[in-house]
């Protein structure tokens, strides 16, 4: 397969197709159904702990496709150790009584990226002392979730939210395993609550927070994501994403459709799966026309959103929050962040507040 094709590929299984061939929800329909009252919060700030899922998107292309393509298990492919970094937020919530919480979003893939990073935010210690007690695991692809270890090793006993659709082998990752080949471990095995999150229901971990698994397919036959909203009052519906495979429209649409109050759309967080590796599609135009339709106030991408994507939809008057040049300092930086040219995503050590 030629690279062209493979990156065709990598675009078919990204927003666009998946919003539309999804099935949120198996397939119940939601008309008529009386919309929830999630409750509201204060505000919400969402911290970058990583968003370099990996460092050359070249590397990872050509790992991928040696291994068969974009459609092969993802553990069945062999990936270059030294390219690899993974994805992770940390998200504090103020309630409306002024209460604060803490949860982690993520946990990467490299474990010594990881280390590294929950290192310079403080994170290894907040785990430690159980000021984050909960992870909330969007979905098991090798850049969330693969790092387990680097937050087990701080607390086994963390409550986590993990997709029901996860591998077979991701869940014996979390009991601990150690697979060869790809090179892939965990050695402290989990010990705390795990609620494996499923279709046709909405978890609460607080009022005005909720979490929404969608059954969605995604690449390297990862299948599922967990989305968490918040209500905010005096503002509206804020999405946070580790992907974004469902699509954001579809995710956008499922707030309108299903809580009270979801008609008002704040902002987002997070990757949104658009122009992953760079390439553009016409289809990415009518995300962007679909994304301002819904006139949000804060839309704030990293990770697989597509840098490209992001600067088009900047100019195209989506109120991007704009990040700084923090990333740079860290011991890597990825090669698109070296190049780019504005700070459209929100990148690794900044934050935004909802
Ligand atoms: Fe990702
Ligand atoms: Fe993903």
């Amino acid at each position: 397969m030629k690279r062209r094709e493979f990156l065709k590929g990598m675009a078919a299984s990204s927003a666009g197709v998946a919003a539309s061939t999804m099935i949120p929800f198996g397939g119940k329909a939601l008309a008529g159904r009386k919309k929830k009252d999630i409750g509201m919060v204060k505000s919400v700030k969402v911290q970058c702990i990583s968003e370099t899922s990996w460092f050359d998107n070249a590397t990872l292309g050509k790992d991928i496709k040696a291994a068969g393509g974009i459609n092969t298990n993802q553990y069945d492919v062999v990936y270059n150790q030294e390219n690899l970094g993974g994805y992770a937020a940390l998200i504090e919530v103020e309630a409306l009584d002024g209460k604060k919480t803490k949860y982690l979003l993520d946990t990467g893939w490299s474990n010594d990226w990881m280390d590294y990073v929950f290192n310079k935010d403080g994170i290894d210690k907040m785990l430690k002392s159980k000021e984050i007690d909960t992870l909330i695991v969007s979905h098991d692809h090798i850049d969330h979730y693969w790092g387990i270890e680097s937050t087990l090793k701080h607390q086994p006993g963390i409550k986590i939210y993990m997709p029901g659709g996860s591998m077979e082998k991701s869940f014996q990752l979390l009991k601990g395993a150690d697979f060869k080949k790809p090179q892939v471990k965990n050695s402290v095995p989990h010990t705390g609550e795990l609620i494996v999150t499923k279709v046709n229901k909405i978890y609460q971990p607080q009022t005005g927070m909720a979490i929404v698994y969608f059954d969605a397919p995604a690449t390297l036959q990862v299948r599922g994501e967990n989305v968490v909203y918040f209500n905010v009052k005096g503002k509206g519906i804020v999405t946070v994403t580790g992907c974004c495979h469902p699509g954001v429209l579809t995710l956008i649409n499922y707030a309108r459709r299903n809580f009270a109050g979801g008609e008002k759309n704040y902002g987002c967080y997070g990757g949104l799966h658009i122009s992953v590796f760079e390439n553009w599609d016409p289809k990415f135009d009518d995300i962007i026309a679909g994304v301002k339709h819904y006139d949000m106030t804060k839309v704030a991408c990293n990770h697989c959103t597509g840098w490209i994507w992001a600067e088009k939809a900047k100019a195209a008057g989506i109120p991007i929050v704009m990040g700084t040049d923090k990333n740079k300092s860290y011991k890597k930086v990825g090669t698109l962040a070296k190049a780019k040219t504005s700070n459209v995503y929100i990148g690794n050590g900044d934050s935004v507040m909802f």
